[in-house]
């Protein structure tokens, strides 16, 4: 499993800690910064979904202060569908249900231990497929269509 992370400068310190988290597992975490003190949520979110789309088959994690704006701008992205987890009985929906292709997160809404517990359940967890892919394939048909 490849994930691709990325947040602004409110998620740095998380970021580093997921990213440790991740690889003591043994898995291949690609860091898509950022490391400036400011810096703006979207370019980031951007960035994040277009590396996952660019590599099938691989995940992404974008964190900003809320989670909200990353992941607004993330699902900018052809074929992403981000979706932000501030609950973790979420956490596996996102990807049973929804297949969700990047997991957005908040710095200041939720705790390091929370964090980690979602990004368990979201990277462990199969994608149900039949009904729910009907579903998803309404979005990619619409998608298609602009
Ligand atoms: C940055 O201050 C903040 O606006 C950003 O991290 C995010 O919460 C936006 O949705």
């Amino acid at each position: 499993m490849k994930i691709y992370i990325g947040s602004d400068h409110t998620g740095v310190e998380v970021r580093q800690a997921i990213i440790n988290y991740l690889e003591n597992q043994g898995i291949e975490v690609v860091d898509l910064g950022t490391q400036l003190e400011k810096a703006n949520y979207a370019e980031i979110g951007i960035s994040v979904g277009e590396h996952v789309i660019n590599d099938p088959g691989s995940l992404g994690i974008a964190i900003c202060g809320t989670g909200i704006g990353i992941s607004i701008a993330c699902n900018k992205v052809s074929g992403i569908r981000c979706a932000l987890v501030d609950r973790i009985d979420n956490a596996s929906l996102i990807k049973e249900h929804n297949n969700a292709n990047v997991l957005a997160l908040g710095a200041r809404t939720t705790s390091l231990d929370d964090m980690l517990k979602i990004i368990d359940a979201y990277i462990n967890t199969p994608f149900a497929g039949g009904r729910h892919q009907e579903r998803l394939q309404t979005i990619s048909d619409y998608e298609q269509k602009k």
